[in-house]
């Protein structure tokens, strides 16, 4: 089964994906599956790497080499990824299923897989539909509150309505959400252009830097909670991971992405999440809850605030290509409910191939 993993991507997240590619592909069962990689650079160029290129599978992120051969996808419904040799003639690239290891906006937020739907391709996760809605952080919180998940207090502005007149946008914030509030692009990842606001007088600075990352941004209430995630793998019904905690060390205001990814103790996780048995199952149902009423599939990680004085689970996002990386939650939480990397990825594939 020739597996082509599609890595790096046009987004913000391009350094995320280039780490969460090299564990996918050191995790990839290489009795069974031939590995493709297809690195995505950032202008958008798709190349068909050399496996022997890889720096041994062990790299911490995978390269990107720029004298690849090209890669087209055809859109004729046959599955292909044809490589244009050098005299135009297109050579077929052969491949079963594609595996997208790549995290943000036109990579994981319906894009990628509408142009990978259009080439008959088969591949890893949710469908066009849930990954738009799983990228929108907006539309998520509408169809999880409707869900019956709780969401905290939030506002949405256009970067138009911002343009035309920033105080209004304060103004209105202010009559919904109190101090601390949290400044977020509707559609990114890893925290990119995320902002903790403490003083309202530094809301604008914070907007303006949110937007140029898209056009609407959430202006988020801000809850005294610890930030608990869940793994959800494809089944019926859904296979469901222990809760896991993570915890940004106090010299960071919140779980940014530098906590995340450059500080090397930025965080601290706890998995299992140190919870009460009772709290525990019922975050596991509304992960579960939130999988299936966002069209999920193949697999998703689900992000939630527990206030601690409420006890109360707050749905914050779904996570349609969660991160891969040698930190990365996903496949550490599946690993802690007895499904082993290997098998995972082994699975994820199968799934795409049903
Ligand atoms: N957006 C990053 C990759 C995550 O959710 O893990
Ligand atoms: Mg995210």
């Amino acid at each position: 089964i020739r597996v082509a993993v599609l890595y790096g991507g046009k987004s913000g997240e391009h350094e995320v994906s280039l780490k969460s590619g090299a564990s996918v592909v050191r995790h990839l069962d290489r009795d069974r599956f031939e590995l493709i990689p297809v690195s995505i650079d950032k202008q958008g160029r798709w190349q068909r790497q050399d496996p022997k290129r890889l720096a041994e599978w062990n790299a911490e992120s995978l390269p990107i080499h720029a004298d690849a051969p090209e890669i087209r996808l055809s859109a004729d419904g046959t599955g292909g990824l044809q490589v244009a040799a050098l005299d135009g003639t297109a050579a077929d690239g052969g491949i079963d299923v594609v595996f997208p290891v790549i995290h943000g906006p036109l990579c994981e937020d319906g894009a990628v897989q509408g142009l990978l739907e259009l080439s008959g391709a088969a591949y890893v996760g949710s469908g066009v539909l849930a990954s738009a809605i799983g990228m929108h952080k907006d539309i998520a919180k509408r169809l999880a509150a409707l869900a019956g998940l709780p969401v905290a207090p939030y506002v949405t502005v256009a970067r138009r309505e911002f343009q035309r007149d920033p105080a209004a946008v304060g103004t209105a914030a202010q009559a919904k959400l109190t101090l601390p509030v949290f400044i977020k692009p509707c559609n990114m990842g890893s925290s990119v252009g995320v902002h903790k606001v403490k003083r309202w007088e530094d809301l604008d600075a914070a907007l303006v830097d949110a937007f140029r990352y898209d056009t609407r941004v959430l202006i988020e209430q801000g809850i005294d909670a610890r930030e608990v995630e869940v793994a959800v793998l494809d089944g019926d019904p859904p296979f469901v991971s222990v809760a896991s905690e993570l915890n940004a060390h106090p010299k960071h205001e919140f779980y940014s992405y530098e906590a995340k990814y450059i500080d090397q103790d930025g965080a601290t996780v706890d998995l299992p999440a140190k919870l009460q048995p009772a709290q525990m199952e019922r975050v596991r149902e509304l992960a579960k809850t939130a999988f299936l009423a966002l069209e999920c599939s193949g697999l998703a990680r689900v992000d939630f605030f527990l206030d601690r004085q409420s006890g109360e689970f707050y749905f914050n996002e779904i996570n349609t290509l969660p991160g891969f990386t040698a930190i990365s939650m996903y496949p550490k939480m599946m690993e802690a409910s007895g499904m082993a990397y290997r098998d995972l990825i082994t699975r994820l594939i199968e799934l795409a191939l049903e």
